[in-house]
């Protein structure tokens, strides 16, 4: 199984980022995670898109197309969706076959706060519904301050959230089976 992963963070030492490599290791066998970068995406402009997609916005739709799966690994911005991961699921929906749809999807997300990213998520969840694509209910996983649960190389010490990325995968895995 083929997982396309994607952090809704630019910056270089991101916990997310650190979350979504943590989940390669993670990964169940017969999983495998690549990554996406979406720092090349522009901004969505509907002139743009109406001369032609950006080869950047190509590239990634290809990539999820040809995902059996997707994790978004996200920062929560002012209770909502990064800009930066708004953005790129704006760009990917105006693709003509729009490559979410049927599309099994894991979220999780990582925040120096105590809540952990739980009110993006739902916010997320409202987006990929109409994107039609069919997430994973459980478990949530919320990684809540952050910056005890990776070491300053950036690795995941927490035994409790590195059970709780692999208890995601699983749910992944599964939900893909039962999709065909
Ligand atoms: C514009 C902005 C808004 C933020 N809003 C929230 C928020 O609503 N909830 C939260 O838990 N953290 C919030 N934060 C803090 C982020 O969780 C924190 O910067 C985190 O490290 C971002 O994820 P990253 O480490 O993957 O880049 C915000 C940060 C920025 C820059």
């Amino acid at each position: 199984m083929n997982v396309l992963g994607i952090s809704g963070s630019l910056r270089q030492a991101s916990y997310n980022t650190m979350a979504l490599r943590a989940a390669q290791k993670l990964a169940p066998e017969g999983m495998r995670i690549e990554m996406a970068d979406i720092k090349a995406i522009p901004l969505y402009n509907d002139d743009v898109r109406a001369a032609g997609f950006p080869d950047s916005v190509t590239q990634l739709e290809a990539r999820i197309r040809a995902a059996d799966a997707v994790l978004l690994v996200t920062p929560e911005y002012n209770f909502s969706i990064p800009g930066v991961l708004k953005n790129t699921l704006d760009w990917v929906s105006r693709t003509p076959a729009q490559p979410f749809d049927g599309k099994p999807v894991a979220i999780m997300g990582a925040s120096p706060g105590v809540v952990g990213t739980a009110r993006v998520q739902y916010h997320l969840r409202q987006v990929l519904l109409f994107l039609n694509s069919f997430t994973v209910n459980k478990p949530e996983v919320f990684i809540s301050q952050a910056a005890s649960k990776f070491s300053p190389e950036g690795e995941l010490t927490d035994a409790p959230t590195a059970q709780a990325i692999t208890a995601l995968l699983v749910s992944l895995q599964k939900l893909k089976q039962r999709l065909g």
